[in-house]
């Protein structure tokens, strides 16, 4: 590979997205590549493809964005050259009701891409944080488009901290954030982990158009790290305890209350508490 003047040796690489595509066995996602050096935020730009047609399983890509969004309105920190950032635009033939899974089935997707790079298994936090040793190592922004009777279409952003060192995080995520060089302590090939997750996730978004998520769900809940603790949920004006059972067909987290008494919560933050 010839490397550019500006990237002295040792520094990051801008992604070699001709890597992936040559070896990238997928039946529906990755049909198409939109690269971005710099970009205000993939999800914002897939949205607008989606608007004008673009097909399932488009993805767009970025080194870097400006203006990555999280969860809640929360910023997704987006250095540039050490991450992943992508958007897919998916095009589900599932009811409204259904598309909540696929979020589920995205982060089931991601734990397991993850899983093959990392020492210790992740974990998912509830919904769709993927936390390694009690820090977020990556971030799924699920947006969904729907018409009456069916999903129009669904934007599937994805946020991994790859090599991205302590250091270099800014103070407000350092204690709270983690990566996949954080912690195997060495560097891994983004190439590598962007063709495994695309493949993953292509298999995981077939089984579920397929056959539902039941079937998934048991993967789901192997690697949901709370199940039977007490939990504290942040909703937007109040705090809800309880004891985490785990999800509903429908993507909704089971909380057990003080009464014994199942709640379905929709939204929300989950932090464990000490009983
Ligand atoms: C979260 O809050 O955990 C979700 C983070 C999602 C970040 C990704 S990065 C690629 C895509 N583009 C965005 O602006 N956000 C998502």
């Amino acid at each position: 590979m010839i490397v550019p003047e500006n990237h002295p040796s040792g520094a990051d690489l801008p992604l070699d997205l001709n890597s992936v595509r040559q070896r990238l066995v997928a039946q529906r996602l990755g049909s198409e590549f939109h690269y971005f050096a710099e970009i205000g935020s993939t999800n914002t730009y897939a949205r607008r493809l989606a608007e004008h047609g673009a097909r399932d399983g488009e993805l767009v890509i970025a080194d870097s964005q400006t203006e990555g969004r999280g969860r809640l309105g929360r910023h997704w920190v987006s250095p540039p050259n050490a991450n992943l950032y992508l958007s897919f635009v998916l095009r589900p033939r599932l009811p409204p009701a259904r598309a909540p899974q696929i979020t589920l089935m995205a982060a089931v997707a991601l734990a397991e891409t993850l899983k093959f790079f990392l020492p210790v298994p992740p974990s998912i936090k509830w919904p769709n944080d993927i936390i390694v040793n009690g820090k977020k190592l990556a971030g799924i922004l699920t947006e969904v488009s729907c018409g009456s009777e069916s999903v129009e279409f669904v934007i599937l952003g994805i946020g991994v901290n790859v090599n991205y060192p302590v250091d270099l995080m800014p103070e407000e995520i350092r204690q709270r954030a983690t990566s996949v060089l954080v912690e195997r302590q060495n560097k891994v090939s983004r190439e590598d982990l962007l063709q495994r997750l695309i493949q993953d996730l292509d298999r995981c978004y077939g089984e579920i158009e397929e056959n539902g998520f039941a079937p998934m769900a048991p993967r789901w809940e192997a690697y949901f790290g709370w199940r039977g603790q007490r939990v504290r949920i942040e909703l937007l004006n109040q705090d809800v305890f309880g004891i985490a059972k785990g999800i509903d067909h429908d993507g909704a987290l089971l909380l057990e209350d003080e009464h014994g008494k199942l709640q379905r919560v929709i939204a929300g933050d989950v932090t464990p508490v000490s009983q």
